[in-house]
């Protein structure tokens, strides 16, 4: 049976480090009935063929696509189409006022994707803002995966400083983890798996120039 989830925000501590130090990362974020079902969602979707191949920003180089990113993706509509992903709109919502309030971010929206990387797939080093585009603020990542070992590989590269590619930390993408980090300041990628590696990954937005 389907109950809400009550854990909708992050602890003083956890803000504190996303404050310190820009990202932070949150274990056992959710309960794991919910990860599983949102996981079988997200595999549902593939199955089903309906998410399609990720593009990348919007100053394209003659790369081809699949080789920068590999994943496929499926945008979440604003209500969420079952009780989970509702729920976690719901917890999303719930935790950007609490950013708001102690960050004074005046983050707006949410928006978020599943991810599925087949085994290989990878998203090399890049910002989650676009140039022109400092919406995105936060970026939310919460994994899906069962069971993920060290080598499966697959982790996040958060590079920790921009001009300098030897140090980063990497974060395995254990199911119920949220890593949460400003969109802003870290270059990342995501590296090759030899497991199918399921995300659903968000951005807290502040409002764009047009639409103000
Ligand atoms: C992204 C991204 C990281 C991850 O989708 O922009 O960087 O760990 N994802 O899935
Ligand atoms: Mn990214």
């Amino acid at each position: 049976m389907h109950t809400t989830i009550t854990c909708d925000t992050i602890t003083n501590h956890q803000l504190e480090a996303l404050a310190e130090h820009g990202y932070t990362i949150i274990d056992n974020y959710l309960p794991p009935p919910m990860i599983a079902a949102l996981q079988q969602q997200a595999i549902r979707l593939r199955d089903a063929g309906i998410m399609h191949q990720a593009s990348i920003g919007k100053d394209e180089t003659n790369r081809i696509i699949s080789e920068v990113r590999g994943d496929s993706i499926y945008w979440l509509d604003d209500a969420g189409q079952t009780p989970e992903q509702t729920d976690y709109l719901h917890t999303m919502q719930a935790l950007q006022e609490q950013l708001n309030h102690c960050f004074f971010l005046g983050l707006f929206e949410f928006e978020c994707h599943f991810a599925v990387y087949d085994p290989g797939a990878v998203y090399l080093k890049h910002l989650d803002q676009f140039k022109g585009q400092q919406e995105r603020q936060i970026t939310a990542v919460l994994y899906l995966n069962d069971d993920w070992q060290q080598d499966d590989g697959g982790a996040l590269r958060l590079y920790l400083n921009e001009s300098e590619n030897a140090v980063f930390v990497d974060i395995a993408p254990l199911g119920g983890r949220l890593a949460l980090f400003l969109s802003g300041r870290f270059y990342h990628e995501v590296l090759p798996a030899q497991r199918t590696r399921i995300s659903l990954t968000g951005w807290f937005r502040t409002r764009s120039l047009e639409s103000r």
